[in-house]
């Protein structure tokens, strides 16, 4: 088989690649690991940013976006047992959606179809050849065969996990890694919500997080052992923790409801400098992971996409490669500044083992800062939304 790109991974990076191309005129083909099934149930974050949702929007694949999901003006941050509101919109003219991201990947993957796009799942052993040629290839097993996609450049869209970054070099690669001691236990759960807004909550037991997913589902998080198990909370432990991290001394207190799902995440901060190598491209969590604290992993990788479909675009199109060859310098950018935000609010919002009562104290008042500060309340609404200068 044949086709101009290759893309590896059906995640959000992956696919709206492809259906970007596919405006463009450009032929590419899917490779995934997963059943659709999986990819369209993993349950991962849900803010987009207002530059993603205008990208999704302007390509067609809004719709529902803007039917299910909810616009927010604004967050709250929860600290000393009080509320504080951070006016996005007043702030920056911008605002958010809360739109879980596997409905987002259930909109491009019907995009896709519906276009008679190349969308395999379940492939399994692929591996990466030629990228030092003009003549890459993917070579994977799907339904038992042994097959081969030749293309003129190959996309790792496939996670951090995936096979494409380890195609690059050791010896090529600079990577930067932080690893944080504690991890967020994610629950979804029936009932209204407990508040119009988010809520980021910091408290002296650690970080917790009320989101959304509908009138009827609520998402929310707090901050445990990145080695502890679900089956140690039980549900009224789990109420019990986020009554006490977030409920505020006006009275102000987490709704419960019966919860559904469990999970614990690890989080880690991740960045490969080198994104691209010969005719090999990264986007998204290929190349670069960030805390969930920001909100930002989905919209970095809607970020790259955008700046890799225009250099695509100008190879095919205007024969021009300088594009291509700058990608990463131009998408690195938007990451390390997405890094350090999501770094920065991560080390604000949680509970540090190696943190000195003073340190405790420094967090408190750099929250007040934040809430009281006109200059510094617009910092953080330009970054959240993702409208910071880089
Ligand atoms: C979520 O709703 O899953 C969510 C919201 C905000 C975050 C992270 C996750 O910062």
């Amino acid at each position: 088989m044949r086709t101009q790109v290759g893309i590896i991974g059906a995640g959000p990076a992956g696919l709206l690649l492809s259906h970007l191309l596919h405006l463009r005129g450009i032929e590419s083909v899917v490779l995934e690991s997963r059943t659709r099934d999986e990819i369209e149930s993993t349950i991962r974050a849900g803010v987009l940013e207002q530059g993603t949702m205008d990208l999704l929007s302007e390509s067609g694949v809004g719709e529902r976006m803007k039917a299910e999901g909810a616009l927010h003006h604004g967050f709250e941050l929860a600290f000393e047992g009080k509320r504080r509101r951070i006016d996005l919109t007043g702030l920056t003219g911008h605002s958010i959606t809360v739109y879980a991201q596997h409905e987002v990947i259930k909109d491009l993957v019907a995009a896709r179809i519906a276009a008679g796009g190349a969308l395999l799942f379940g492939v399994s052993d692929t591996s990466v050849h030629g990228i030092d040629t003009d003549t890459p290839s993917i070579r994977y097993h799907y339904n038992g065969e042994a097959c081969e996609l030749q293309c003129d450049f190959v996309i790792g869209c496939d996670g951090s996990q995936g096979v494409s970054r380890a195609a690059i070099p050791q010896d090529l690669r600079d990577d930067y890694e932080r690893v944080y001691p504690f991890g967020w236990f994610g629950i979804l759960c029936e009932g209204p919500p407990s508040s119009e807004e988010l809520i980021y909550a910091r408290h002296d037991r650690g970080f917790a997080l009320v989101s959304t997913r509908s009138q009827n589902v609520q998402r929310m998080y707090f901050q445990c052992d990145p080695k502890d198990s679900v089956e140690n909370w039980s549900d009224d432990r789990i109420w019990a923790e986020m009554h006490a991290r977030v409920d505020s001394a006006d009275g102000q207190q987490v709704v419960e409801g019966k919860i559904f799902k469990k999970n614990i995440v690890g989080m880690r901060s991740f960045v490969s400098t080198k994104m691209q190598h010969g005719r090999l491209f990264l986007a998204g969590d290929a190349a670069h992971i960030v805390p969930p604290t920001g909100a930002k992993g989905l919209n970095l990788a809607v970020a790259d996409v955008r700046v890799l479909t225009d250099a695509l675009r100008a190879f095919y199109v205007e024969n021009r490669r300088d594009l291509l060859d700058r990608y990463s310098e131009t998408a690195l950018k938007r990451i390390w500044r997405a890094e350090h935000f999501s770094y920065w609010m991560t080390r604000m919002m949680h509970r540090l083992d190696d943190a000195s009562p003073f340190e405790r104290k420094l967090q408190v008042a750099e929250l007040e800062h934040v809430t009281t500060s006109r200059t510094a309340a617009m910092a953080m609404a330009e970054n959240y939304v993702g409208v910071a200068p880089v």
